[in-house]
């Protein structure tokens, strides 16, 4: 979090008045859950990772994006390149999914090895003519470019133009450097709730007070404000004069569009990515970074991931009861508050807008 110096006046204008919630039926509902995967998380430009995981020829990050399993590795070249981690021969995923290093992308079904550049190099025991099965077999691309030490991904054939959806994310980093940090840990957590709901929480701090005793002793609650810009929100606060060296999140806050937050604490950051697995599960990936991750700073690493992950539980029980009551058929939409909740009204502005393409 910063000091609250920037856009203060844009911050205390009320963004309108009376602005409903969308309604509960998006949060549960297969068919809508459906179009999010296609427009917004198959369709648009997407954080998939930080460098640091991917330092060398070999190293690579699998993991599952909304359904579909992807690996972006690094080749010999040096050069970074993403795929669809599902092997051309039957559909197996390539590579386990997790982080590391592979000096072939041998598949862990039979055995079938493709190179960095996704072409099939061997088939053992095939039988047939399997150098003309290598020469018509490839991996299935997808799209990769980097803002900084930050990967993205897009897997629609013919993807946005990657600096358009970037909007506001370089100024927002402008004087914040992340490639300087080491990777340090993961951390997942299930969650019983649509992705939108933890997104939605993570767009207003005006549940802070009542959920989050520790991150509330911290902060000036007086003075936080979400400001929203294109395609991503930024966070600011004060801290408590007496907790400013205490505190670990002396930061900065920013989510960007569609589900990845970057939070900068005092001496690392935490990716966070909020990634769907059905229209009612969500998981959450928490990569940690640090300026210095050797053994003097153990203890004040993990003491920062220990506040994150507390923050984190509490954030996760809010959410699954939401949930519940989104799925009960009591509650439709409600009402946002203007001073708190400008950001889950920037949010629901963009997911209408998706849903809106959707049905174009
Ligand atoms: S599914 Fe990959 S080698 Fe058979
Ligand atoms: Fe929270």
């Amino acid at each position: 979090m910063t000091s609250p110096k920037a856009n203060p006046a844009a911050a205390e204008t009320p963004t309108s008045a009376n602005v409903e919630t969308i309604p509960a039926l998006w949060y549960h509902d297969a068919d809508m859950y459906e179009a999010e995967r296609e427009k917004i998380f198959f369709g648009e430009w997407l954080i998939f990772c930080h460098e640091a995981l991917l330092p060398e020829p070999g190293s690579y990050v699998a993991y599952t994006v909304a359904g579909r399993p992807v690996m972006v590795i690094r080749g010999k070249d040096g050069e970074l390149r993403a795929f669809h981690n599902v092997c051309r021969h039957r559909a197996s995923m390539v590579l386990r999914e997790g982080h590391g290093k592979a000096d072939v992308l041998r598949c862990i079904y039979h055995g079938w090895v493709y190179d960095s550049e996704g072409c099939l190099k061997k088939a053992p025991n095939f039988g047939g003519d399997e150098k003309s099965l290598c020469d018509r077999t490839s991996l299935f691309p997808i799209h990769l470019r980097m803002l900084g030490p930050l990967v993205f991904i897009c897997m629609a054939e013919n993807a946005p133009d990657f600096e358009a959806s970037l909007g506001d994310l370089p100024a927002a980093l402008a004087g914040t450097d992340l490639s300087g940090y080491k990777f340090y840990d993961m951390a997942t957590h299930p969650i019983a709730c649509n992705w939108k709901t933890y997104i939605e929480n993570y767009m207003e701090g005006y549940h802070i007070p009542a959920i989050h005793p520790g991150l509330n002793r911290d902060i000036d609650f007086a003075t936080y404000r979400v400001v929203p810009g294109d395609r991503i929100a930024r966070h600011e606060t004060g801290l408590r004069a007496d907790r400013a060296d205490e505190a670990v999140n002396n930061g900065l806050w920013v989510w960007v569009w569609p589900n990845c937050a970057l939070n900068i604490y005092k001496n690392g950051m935490n990716l966070e990515l909020v990634i769907p697995t059905g229209p009612e599960t969500t998981e959450l990936r928490y990569c940690y970074l640090f300026t210095d991750v050797s053994e003097s700073m153990e203890a004040e690493n993990r003491r920062t991931i220990d506040v994150s992950i507390e923050v984190t539980r509490e954030d996760i029980e809010l959410c699954e009861i939401v949930q519940k009551n989104l799925r009960g058929g009591i509650y439709d939409t409600g009402e946002l508050s203007p001073r708190h909740e400008n950001g889950v009204v920037a949010f629901h502005d963009m997911v209408r807008s998706a849903h809106k393409k959707a049905r174009l």
